[in-house]
């Protein structure tokens, strides 16, 4: 904590003088603030006399003075307080095999790359964490730890294994037949989601889910994403480009750069990235849009991309085979404006973060000369102040260590805080009088053994 607090004190104090657009600055400052600062500066010990009520410690017991129930602060609390319990793969049968593939040859180290390295990231700082707790008991939160997003590209499992055996492991686990698995956390890093469990709509329908994507229309009814309990994560930036002062590829000044706009990525055979690549060839000068190459001769190596991609003021991040778009995160580390295209995007931590501050959104039925006409009427210094306003909230993209004030993982962490609850039940979970918990018959919670019956 105290780490942290210094940390927090710089970031004060860096607080650019004012300028002309002191308002604008002042309110983005003022969100990261009060985002990770101001419960940081209330300290859990104030007596809550002094503190007003808004701000009463998450963990204390909820009752003011006058004996009324107060409100956590926002649902978050001023504080992270948090016990997370994270599954080690040698307690449960088959974590192993959604972890490592049926031969237990995929590696860790291969999965934690590219754009859904995030299932290997966010389990590997919840094992560093200071907020993981080793007793079942008391955690408030379960972590299944699972890589399966790069186990089935590998050809570790194949969908009915990677099924079969989700289902295996969650029937031994009586805490999340407890809850109904309301209190335990699964990572889903791509377009996907959960959808990669086939029965997930059984098991995993109260689960909290971490995801880069939100899109609820894509798979018609079936949409794996809920706003109310699910958490949207940034996607995995190339660790190349979030490691301030040795960045692969430095930003390009504003006036050097020679396009307006690109857009780099796959054509996919979708009807916003072919009119990009089309809109290039008519505006060649103004637009730059090379199909992509993933092998061969005109492949792009990782530099090389970059090295593109922060050559024109505005990246441009239609939707591809789905809604989220790992462009818009890297646009920031380039330090071109993001434009999406994609109407149904949803973004990670809105209820901190104001998108029109940083980024541009623009109707996808619109792509055509007019997007360009409007990308290039919007003055240089405009979109300085943007990318000034994107520098720094980019931290919240970057799954950098715990220690770290500003981070993917601090944002993860305060979201997570906000879905703790005192007590969880379910349709086969009952209780006594005397607290003890037990199933439809009758057997106490410290009896259940697995396999547990699952809904
Ligand atoms: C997933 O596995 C469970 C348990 O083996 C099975 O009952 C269910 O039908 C499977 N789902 C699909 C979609 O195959
Ligand atoms: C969750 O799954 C249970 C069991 O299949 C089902 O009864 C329930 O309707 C599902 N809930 C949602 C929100 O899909
Ligand atoms: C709670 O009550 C039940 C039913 O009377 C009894 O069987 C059980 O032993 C009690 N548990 C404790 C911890 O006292």
């Amino acid at each position: 904590m105290a780490g942290i607090h210094s940390k927090a004190n710089n970031r004060l104090a860096t607080t650019p003088t004012p300028c002309t657009r002191t308002h604008q600055i002042g309110a983005l400052a003022l969100v990261i603030i009060t985002f990770f600062l101001t419960r940081l500066t209330f300290s859990p010990s104030s007596s809550l006399d002094n503190v007003p009520a808004h701000y009463i410690q998450y963990n204390a017991v909820p009752l003011a003075s006058d004996g009324s129930l107060v409100w956590p602060h926002r649902g978050y609390g001023v504080h992270l307080s948090l016990k997370i319990y994270v599954y080690t793969e040698d307690e449960i049968n088959g974590l192993k095999l959604l972890l490592y593939g049926r031969d237990g040859k995929i590696s860790p180290e291969a999965c934690i790359k590219g754009q859904w390295g995030t299932q290997v990231k966010v389990h590997k700082m919840l094992l560093q964490s200071r907020f993981r707790t080793r007793k079942k008991e008391e955690a408030d939160l379960f972590f299944v730890p699972t890589y399966v997003k790069c186990v089935r590209m590998m050809g570790g499992l194949s969908d009915k294994e990677i099924n079969q055996t989700y289902v295996k492991v969650l029937s031994q686990m009586p805490y999340f037949r407890l809850s109904g698995g309301r209190n335990h956390i699964f990572v889903f890093p791509s377009g996907a989601g959960a959808h990669l469990f086939k029965s997930w709509a059984t098991y995993l329908n109260r689960s909290i889910i971490l995801t880069p994507e939100g899109d609820r229309t894509d798979k018609r009814d079936a949409s794996a994403f809920n706003t109310w309990k699910d958490i949207i994560i940034p996607g995995n930036i190339d660790d190349g480009m979030t490691t301030q002062g040795a960045r692969l590829v430095e930003p390009l000044p504003l006036g050097k750069r020679k396009h307006l706009a690109n857009f780099l990525g796959r054509a996919q055979g979708k009807i916003g990235r072919l009119q990009l690549i089309d809109l290039a060839k008519q505006f060649p000068n103004k637009l730059e849009s090379p199909e992509l190459k993933f092998s061969g001769p005109d492949k792009l190596g990782r530099a090389a991309y970059f090295q593109h991609l922060r050559d024109a003021k505005f990246c441009l991040a239609p939707r591809g085979e789905s809604s989220w778009t790992l462009r818009f995160y890297e646009s920031f580390f380039v330090e071109c404006v993001p434009v999406i295209l994609s109407d149904q995007v949803e973004l990670p931590f809105q209820n901190v973060v104001d998108y029109s501050q940083i980024s541009i959104k623009w109707p996808s039925t619109l792509i055509g000369p007019q997007l360009l006409e409007y990308l290039e009427s919007i003055p240089d210094n405009a979109i300085e102040e943007m990318i000034a306003r994107g520098r720094k909230l980019r931290c919240l993209w970057v799954y950098a260590p715990e220690s770290e004030s500003c981070s993917a993982f601090t944002g993860i962490l305060w979201e997570l805080q906000k879905k703790v609850r005192q007590f969880h039940q379910s349709s086969e979970t009952f209780w006594l009088h005397n607290r003890t918990i037990i199933n439809r018959n009758l057997v106490e919670f410290g009896k259940w053994r697995p396999p547990v019956p699952l809904p």
